[in-house]
C-alpha cells in the first residue's frame, strides 16, 4: 500500500497539441485512466536501504523501483534533479535477454579452467533469461509515458533540462507528449544519435540507422555548455575553417577578423587563430561520431540496449555544472551514473529491474564510487524483474488457460465445471497505472471489459498487488447493479510469497592470517540454488527438443557442489542485521576471473570470500542475481 499520494504538478502546458484524438482510442486527457491517475497523484512508497557503499556524503542513489515510484520518493524529500536522461524502452514489441553464464567450479578448476581457456565467449556454457518487455501497444505506450514525463517533470530544478531517447518505432508521437508536458517554447533540439558501421542492405526498407534524443528544458533558464562539448579542429581543419585571410601581430601570432556568430550590422573583431582552433567546432544535432556498443566490446557491462559511455559524456557535459545531480529513471547498465561520477556529478539511477541494481552496482563499486543501494517496496519487484515475475505468476495461477475468445485485458481464464469459463484479470507489472486495483479501475471492469465478455460468464477473478481498499472495492461492487457477474479478489502477493524457495549453502570460517585479503575466508562447500536448477532444467528440456544430428543434445550439467552457480559473495562485518556494509567481497565474471573487492584481478575464484574483520553475515548471489544472506556463526563455523 501507497504511504500517501504525492502531487504530478506542475501541470502540462495548455494549448498544446495534444494526441487526445489519436485513433479515438487514445485517451488520456479528460476523464479516464491516466487523467484520474494524475489527479490522484504519485504513490507514495516505503523505501528501504540495502546498502550503503562508502560515506555517500554526495548522496547519490542507486534505487530499485519504478520511475514515478522514485519520482514521488525524490518530491516527498525535496530533492531536485538538474539533469534527467532517459532511455525508456522503446515499444518495439521485442523481449530484452540476459545471458546467463556457468562459472568455473573452483573444485574441478584445472580440467575446466584449461577447457574455458580454449573457448570463445560465446561458446561458454549459459542460457538466457528474459529481464524486461518491450511489449505495449501504442496506446497504453504512450498514456505510461505520459504519466512517467509529468512525474520526471515534477522533480526538475528550475533549470534542469531532459533529453528523451527514443527511435523510429514510437518517438514521433512522444515528441508530441513533450511538447505537452514541457511546451513547445522549451523544446531545444532533436538529436540524431547516427550509429556508424554495420552498412548492409536490409530487405524492403532503408536500414535504420539512428536514434532519435529529444531535449526540452523546463523553463528557458537552461544550462547549454556547447563549449565543453565541442569537437576538436585536427590540424587539416585549418584552412577549411579559417577561410579568410590571416592577418600576424609582431609577435608571429596569427589572428582574422571574426564576422561569424555577429548579429546584423555588427562590426567584425579581431579572433587569434590559436583561439579558434582551440574552441573547437561547434556540435551539431547530428551526433555521428560515437559509435554504438558492439556485443564484444570489451568496455560493455552485458546490459541488452546498453548506451556508450561517450553519448553520455557528451549529454552531461553540455547540459550540467560540476556538483549538480544527474538522474536517470530507466538506468539500465548504469551508464549515466558511472559518467555523471566521472565527471564530478552527483547522480540518481533508478531501474525497476534487479539485473539493472546488480549491474551498476558492481560497476560503480570497481569505480571506487560511494552511493546508498535504495529499494522502494512498491510490490513490482515481487521477484527478479516485471517479465519474469509474470510469467510466474501465470504459471502459479492454479487452472489459468490462454482463452482465445477473450481479449487481451484479460490474462486467460479458468474453466469450472459448475460455472463454466472463469475470465482472470491479472495487473501488468509494466504498466503502473494498472498495478493499484482502485474504483476506477473495478468501474472499468464492471462498465467495460464485463459487457464485452460472453453472456454465459458468470464470475471473474481479478487479481491485486495493490488495492486502496479491499472493503472500499467491495462495497463499490455491491453498490453497482449494472451486472450479476460475480467479482471475486484475490491477492496475487500471496501466491509468490508461497515459492519463492531460498537458496542452500554450506560453508565454514577459517582463519587465514593472509595481510593481502583479509585474516578470516568463509569457505563455500556447497551451493544449491532451486531456481536457478529449474532454469536449467527448462532450458536443456528445449535444447533436447531441438537437437538434430547436426546439432546434438549437450546439456548444462551441475556438479554435486553446484559451486559454478555462484556470481558474487560479500561479508558483513560491520552489522548483523539491517543493511548491508560489505566488507569483503568476490565477483567471478563469465570467464571465472575473480573481481576481489571491486578491483579486476586474472585470479580464478577458490571458492573463499575474505575479510580482515570477524564476519558476521555472508550474501551469496546466484547467477541468476537471486541474493541470499546467512549468519556466519563464528563459534559454530570456525575451522579449528
Ligand atoms: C532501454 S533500457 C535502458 C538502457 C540504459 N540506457 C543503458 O545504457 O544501459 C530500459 C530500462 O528501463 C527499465 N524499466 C522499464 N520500465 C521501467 C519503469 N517503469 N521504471 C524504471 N525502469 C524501468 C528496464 O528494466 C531497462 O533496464
Amino acid at each position: 500500500m501507497p504511504i500517501k499520494y504525492v502531487p504530478f504538478i506542475p501541470e502540462p502546458i495548455e494549448g498544446q497539441a495534444v494526441l487526445g484524438n489519436f485513433n479515438r482510442i487514445l485517451k488520456y486527457k479528460g476523464a479516464d485512466d491516466t487523467s484520474m491517475v494524475l489527479q490522484r497523484g504519485m504513490s507514495l512508497y516505503e523505501m528501504e536501504k540495502q546498502e550503503t557503499v562508502g560515506e555517500n556524503a554526495d548522496g547519490n542513489m542507486v534505487i530499485r523501483g519504478e520511475c514515478v515510484s522514485a519520482c514521488a520518493y525524490l518530491k516527498e524529500h525535496n530533492i531536485q534533479v538538474d539533469l534527467v536522461y532517459i532511455d525508456p524502452p522503446f515499444a518495439s514489441g521485442a523481449d530484452y535477454a540476459k545471458k546467463v553464464y556457468i562459472r568455473r567450479n573452483p573444485k574441478v578448476a584445472e580440467a575446466i579452467a584449461q577447457a574455458e581457456q580454449e573457448l570463445d565467449i560465446d561458446k561458454l556454457k549459459a542460457f538466457e533469461e528474459k529481464m524486461y518487455g518491450d511489449v505495449w501497444d501504442k496506446e497504453k505506450y504512450l498514456n505510461w509515458m505520459y504519466e512517467n514525463l509529468m512525474a520526471i517533470k515534477s522533480v526538475m530544478s528550475e533549470t534542469a533540462s531532459i533529453y528523451v531517447h527514443l527511435d523510429w518505432h514510437i518517438g514521433h508521437y512522444v515528441k508530441i507528449l513533450l511538447d505537452e508536458v514541457f511546451g513547445d517554447e522549451n523544446f531545444i533540439n532533436e538529436i540524431i544519435w547516427y550509429y556508424p558501421g554495420r552498412e548492409m542492405h536490409v530487405p524492403n526498407k532503408f536500414n535504420s540507422k539512428h536514434d532519435t534524443i529529444f531535449l526540452y528544458s523546463l523553463s528557458s533558464e537552461k544550462i547549454i555548455n556547447s563549449h565543453a562539448v565541442a569537437i576538436p579542429y585536427e590540424k587539416q581543419d585549418r584552412i577549411k575553417t579559417l577561410r579568410r585571410k590571416v592577418h600576424k601581430d609582431d609577435d608571429g601570432r596569427e589572428w582574422v577578423w571574426e564576422t561569424r556568430g555577429q548579429a546584423a550590422g555588427q562590426e567584425p573583431y579581431k579572433r587569434y587563430v590559436d583561439e579558434i582552433m582551440e574552441d573547437g567546432k561547434a556540435l551539431s544535432d547530428v551526433w555521428g561520431d560515437i559509435p554504438s556498443l558492439r556485443g564484444n566490446d570489451p568496455s560493455r557491462n552485458s546490459y541488452a540496449t546498453e548506451k556508450p559511455p561517450a553519448l553520455l559524456e557528451r549529454i552531461i557535459k553540455a547540459s550540467s555544472n560540476e556538483g549538480m545531480i544527474v538522474a536517470d529513471f530507466f538506468g539500465g547498465s548504469g551508464v549515466t551514473a558511472a559518467v555523471a561520477h566521472k565527471l564530478g556529478r552527483r547522480f540518481i539511477h533508478c531501474d525497476i529491474g534487479l539485473n539493472s541494481v546488480q549491474t551498476t552496482r558492481d560497476r560503480l563499486k570497481a569505480n571506487g564510487v560511494e552511493f546508498d543501494v535504495l529499494e522502494i517496496k512498491d510490490g513490482v519487484q515481487l521477484y527478479r524483474n516485471p517479465v519474469q515475475t509474470m510469467e510466474k505468476i501465470k504459471s502459479l495461477i492454479p487452472g489459468l488457460k490462454n482463452e482465445d475468445k477473450l481479449d487481451s485485458f484479460w490474462e486467460g481464464a479458468i474453466s469450472d465445471s459448475k460455472l463454466g469459463t472463469v475470465p482472470v484479470y491479472v495487473p501488468n507489472l509494466m504498466d503502473s497505472s494498472s498495478k493499484l486495483l482502485d474504483v476506477v479501475l473495478m468501474n472499468r471492469i464492471i462498465h467495460q471489459a464485463i459487457p464485452d465478455l460472453d453472456a454465459s460468464v458468470k464470475k471473474i477473478i481479478v487479481y491485486y498487488i495493490d488495492i486502496t481498499s479491499k472493503e472500499e472495492i467491495e462495497k463499490f461492487i455491491d453498490s453497482d447493479d449494472s451486472t450479476t457477474v460475480k467479482i471475486e479478489l484475490r491477492d496475487l502477493k500471496t501466491i509468490l510469497d508461497d515459492v519463492v524457495i531460498s537458496d542452500h549453502a554450506e560453508f565454514h570460517v577459517e582463519e587465514t592470517h593472509d595481510d593481502l585479503y583479509g585474516s578470516y575466508a568463509v569457505v563455500v562447500d556447497k551451493f544449491f540454488s532451486d531456481r536457478v536448477l529449474q532454469k536449467i532444467f527448462e532450458f536443456n528440456e528445449k535444447a533436447r527438443m531441438n537437437a538434430s544430428a547436426k546439432k546434438p543434445f549437450k546439456p548444462i550439467d551441475i556438479s554435486e557442489d553446484g559451486l559454478e552457480l555462484i556470481e558474487y559473495l560479500s561479508l558483513d562485518c560491520t552489522a548483523a542485521d539491517g543493511e548491508w556494509h560489505s566488507d569483503g567481497e568476490i565477483k567471478i565474471d563469465k570467464l571465472g576471473y575473480v573481481v576481489r573487492n571491486g578491483e579486476k584481478t586474472k585470479e580464478f575464484w577458490d571458492g573463499t570470500v575474505k575479510s580482515d574483520k570477524r564476519p558476521l553475515r555472508l550474501k551469496i548471489r546466484n547467477i541468476c542475481g537471486d541474493e541470499t544472506e546467512w549468519e556466519v556463526n563464528f563459534d559454530e563455523l570456525f575451522d579449528k
